[in-house]
């Protein structure tokens, strides 16, 4: 008989859990598919005193990271802690060990997997993390291998399923941002502390693993421009609407000659396009490859047992490649000199609303403070008017500008005296056919 493929948890939390119970169940298929059976030999916690609902019996679980590094009967260490420490150590010593690592790490693989699968290609041995971009759907698998005959020129993408919530509750007219965010919470979709995923950062990991992956470049989370969405109103989404958008929490990432443009933020995007109609937890990327074409992956972007789908099918590619053993068959590299076009560079389209004076004369003092900063205005609407304050609001939508010039430009109009407030400014992102 072919000895088992010993594994050694880190973490049985959230995921962690799915993931025992996702081998228990198919067990047979797992050893029928790899020709190898797996067994949980360690199970790293922070506490042994932890009712847990997982088929594991008592004396496999441990506090001590030792008892899983130095056994050497654990071929895999599985590392479902989060966080980047000491989440990173234990996978470099996992792998200096002489182990194969699988991670559902974000924030370690977006600040330090270029040197971890440096390090695992350099030891022989396999780091695979499906699961650390888009939870179950497929993304990294792909980015990684089928799409390699590709060069990709462009990613759009919903990264977070919790802020996607927020916005689509948003969207339907009955919430503003705070009793949105309450809601996601009293769900569970949303942290207490909510800042890593209502700021960006959250997205900003993924999209720095993605866009590394798509242009083969070194790509770190402080290389994207990130903004949230606490600063959306329920205003935006009506106006947004009539003009044909939806408003999304966009991760975007473009490559061409010279440089790549890495960035998260709120982005009106086409209604009646697919990227535009992905609502609630879901997640999507949408990306153009020269030879593909457009393509995209819709899906749900966490939860304990999607995201138990993508480990466990990391965890059967490594069995075959145990079984054979035949290891780093598709090795990665980045270059490190990729240049990234810092945001004040970026051309956009802008959407922007303003209150003012409900004065004549006044879109002419702002057409010409557009103009001069070179920021060409498509449309202007005017929405409401407040009679008793005598402001009225108007929204402008621009033609595609530099960032530093959109940005000058509201300066210059917040400045105005005709202007009582320029209530928000969001990029607006064209997608094409
Ligand atoms: N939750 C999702 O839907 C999802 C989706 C995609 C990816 N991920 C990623 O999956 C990973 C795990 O997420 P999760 O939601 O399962 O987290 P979780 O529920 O908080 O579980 C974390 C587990 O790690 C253990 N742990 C944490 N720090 C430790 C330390 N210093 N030493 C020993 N054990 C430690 C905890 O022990 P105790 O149980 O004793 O506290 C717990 O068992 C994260 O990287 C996350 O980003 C999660």
């Amino acid at each position: 008989m072919t000895a088992a493929i010993g594994l050694g948890l880190l973490g049985v939390g959230t995921v962690g859990s799915a993931v025992v119970r996702a081998l228990a169940e198919r067990a047979t298929y797992l050893e029928k598919t790899t020709g190898r059976s797996f067994e949980i030999r360690k199970a790293l916690v922070q506490d042994l005193t932890k009712v847990r609902d997982v088929p594991l019996e008592a004396s496999t679980f441990t506090s001590e990271i030792n008892e899983v590094l130095l056994d050497d009967s654990i071929d895999i260490v599985v590392e479902l802690m989060g966080g980047v420490e000491p989440a990173n150590s234990y996978l470099r010593r996992a792998i200096e060990s002489g182990k194969h690592v699988v991670t559902a790490n974000k924030e370690v693989m977006a600040t330090h997997g270029v040197e971890l699968m440096a390090l695992a290609a350099a030891s022989g041995r396999d780091l695979y993390f499906e699961a650390s971009v888009g939870g179950g759907i497929p993304l990294i698998g792909p980015f990684r291998q089928d799409l390699a005959a590709n060069q990709i020129r462009e990613v759009h993408a919903i990264l977070n399923g919790t802020t996607n919530y927020i916005l689509t509750k948003m969207s339907s007219g009955d919430a503003d941002y705070k009793s949105a965010l309450a809601e996601a919470q009293h769900l569970g979709y949303a942290e207490p502390e909510p800042e890593n995923d209502v700021g960006g950062h959250d997205s900003a990991y993924k999209l720095a693993i993605l866009a590394s992956l798509a242009f083969k470049s070194d790509i770190r989370p402080q290389d994207v421009f990130r903004e949230g969405i606490t600063n959306l109103t329920p205003a935006d989404f009506r106006h947004a609407a009539e003009l044909g958008y939806s408003i999304k929490l966009l991760a975007i990432a473009k490559a061409d000659a010279d440089d790549v443009e890495v960035r998260v933020h709120p982005t009106l995007v086409q209604k009646d396009f697919l990227l535009g109609q992905v609502d609630g937890v879901f997640n999507a990327v949408r990306l153009d490859g020269d030879l593909l074409g457009r393509a995209m992956f819709i899906g749900r972007g966490a939860g304990p047992e999607p995201t138990s789908s993508a480990i466990v099918a990391d965890l059967i590619d490594l069995g075959h490649n145990i079984h054979r053993n035949e290891h780093n068959r598709i090795p990665l590299s980045f270059s490190p000199t990729t240049r990234v076009r810092p945001i004040a560079a970026v051309r956009s389209r802008y959407y922007f609303r303003v209150w003012v004076q409900d004065h004549p004369g006044v879109l002419a003092q702002i057409g010409t403070v557009c103009g001069e900063e070179s920021v060409s205005i498509a449309s202007v609407i005017q929405k409401e008017i407040d009679e008793t304050a005598g402001r009225a609001e108007l929204v402008f939508l621009t033609h595609e500008a530099d960032e530093s010039s959109a940005q000058q430009a509201i300066t210059r109009i917040a400045e105005l005296e005709v202007v009582a407030e320029v209530a928000s400014c969001i990029r607006v992102e064209d997608l094409a056919e």
